[in-house]
């Protein structure tokens, strides 16, 4: 990373950074066709709330105060559909000082879109549109209509709001079905959920041995794996023979659409663990079978997702996407009295198990919009100190609007068949927010600090 300029002259490493460049020319190209308005919108602006931490800029001018860089252009595009550009976008620069993994940077792209008077079918066909035509034009081939799924559905089946749809393996609950026969780690836990392994059921010893411990790394922390052979005979042989009979079993087969020659997969614990541990274990076997190949692409829309979670210590709501999100019309009247039931007229889209894009509908009423601030613990007056230009401009008449914003580096990725964003940025960070080659972040000279009004001297 030293010398990226020379890594950049490698053929691999150029491509990406070309297919890069044809990417955001063919984005352009069908935004424009769609009659959208490019508009650059500013970098050093006031915190917009999207869950991560801000990158902040000291002022000169206004000593002790800040500048935040944008963690999205949000609020921009929100004001310019008060100021009637119906159709928004931008190919936009964003900061996030979050924790860094393979497809996420602290500065990254988004193909940021708004549309006015629409409705969230309306954003669905035109950015499915984006989608596939990227994909002719990019890569000449054609992607089927976009496969939807509710939260609820992608949670249940995949644990995961993001599912690998490239294979099936969905995962069944078996709570009620197992519990009370006598197996105590079955009786003591809170949900049992299981996957069939297609053709699996040769596995030996030493592979199941070895999945065991997969499982009980501390990064998933589970307990242990029961597995049942559907032997290629029709026979069942389980881990818990001595709880459960060849009858039994055949039950779990039938909740697991389990035949012979296939390998069934349990594991029981609290919820949320065990579904998140099922949910990598379903990604791993996948690998392993041979699954998910690169080169195959199967493009999703995920769809209502809850509009709130609740944080668990401190009993506060979130915006799950972000405050200006609105709730599903038929769940509106549940926002005072079940909170966490309300839906949101939020979206997804998710590719091979990655989310590429996300976007909402909005609320575009000033009253809606303050009992969604005083619903997540702003004040009024706090409210009104951050978030006052919007809820103002909303008086000056604002048309319904919504959109969405993709993440460019990670549907470049995709595309070049990499899971790293990094081999798709020309001079990218490093994973502890480092650039290696020009030496940044560093540290600016007593003068710099002077002149900007920030004291050196710790506090005492
Ligand atoms: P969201 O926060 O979901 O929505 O971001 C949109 C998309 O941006 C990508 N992304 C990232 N890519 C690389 N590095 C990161 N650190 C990173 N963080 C996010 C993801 C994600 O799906 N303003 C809303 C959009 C809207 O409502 O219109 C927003 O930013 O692919």
């Amino acid at each position: 990373m030293k010398y990226r300029y020379l890594d950049l002259r490698r053929a691999p490493v150029m491509s990406s950074i070309l297919l890069r460049h044809r990417m955001a020319q063919e984005t352009r190209k069908y935004l424009d066709m769609q009659g959208f308005v490019e508009i650059e919108t500013p970098v050093l602006i006031k915190s917009t709330p999207e869950g991560a931490r801000d990158f902040v800029v000291p002022s000169r001018m206004n000593q002790g105060e800040f500048y935040a860089l944008p963690q999205s252009p949000q609020t921009f595009k929100q004001l310019l559909m008060v100021s009637g550009f119906d159709k928004y976008f931008q190919i936009v620069k964003c900061f996030r000082d979050e924790d860094l993994r393979a497809d996420r940077q602290p500065e990254f792209t988004q193909i940021d879109c708004e549309m006015s008077f629409i409705e969230r079918e309306d954003i669905l066909n035109m950015f499915e549109g984006l989608v596939k035509f990227l994909f002719k034009e990019v890569k000449q081939t054609d992607i089927p209509k976009l496969d939807r799924i509710s939260y609820a559905d992608a949670m249940k089946y995949y644990g995961n709001d993001k599912p690998d749809l490239r294979f099936d393996m969905r995962i069944a609950e078996l709570t009620s079905l197992v519990q009370n026969k006598g197996f105590k780690v079955f009786d003591d836990a809170e949900v049992i959920v299981a996957i069939n392994v297609t053709g699996a059921s040769e596995y030996t010893r030493k592979q199941l041995d070895e999945l065991t411990e997969w499982v009980k790394r501390p990064q998933l922390g589970m307990s242990g794996l029961i597995y049942v052979k559907h032997n290629i005979d029709g026979s069942l042989k389980s881990s818990v023979d001595k709880f459960f009979s060849e009858e039994e079993l055949k039950k779990w087969a039938s909740a697991t659409s389990s035949n012979s020659g296939d390998l069934i997969l349990v594991l029981a614990g609290k919820s949320a663990k065990t579904r998140k541990a099922m949910s990598e274990l379903r990604l791993e076997m996948g690998e392993r079978l041979g699954l998910r190949d690169k080169n195959t692409f199967k493009c999703a829309w995920v769809l209502d997702f809850p509009l709130l979670e609740q944080d668990e210590e401190s009993g506060r709501w979130h915006a799950m996407h972000h405050p200006f999100t609105s709730a599903l019309p038929e769940d509106l009247h549940l926002l005072k009295s079940n909170p966490g039931k309300v839906r949101a007229n939020a979206y997804d889209m998710v590719i091979n198990g990655v989310e590429v894009g996300g976007g909402s509908i909005r609320i575009h009423d000033k009253q809606i919009q303050k009992q969604m601030f005083s619903l997540l613990g702003f004040t009024d007056d706090e409210a009104q100190k951050q978030f006052g230009f919007l809820m103002n401009a909303f008086e000056f008449g604002a048309p319904p609007h919504g959109g969405i914003a993709f993440g460019f580096d990670r549907l470049c990725s995709l595309f070049g068949g990499s899971e790293s964003i990094r081999d798709f940025i020309a001079f990218p960070k490093n994973n502890s927010g480092r650039d290696v080659m020009i030496d940044s972040p560093s540290t600016i000279s007593q003068d710099q600090l002077k002149e900007l009004g920030i004291s050196t001297n710790s506090p005492a």
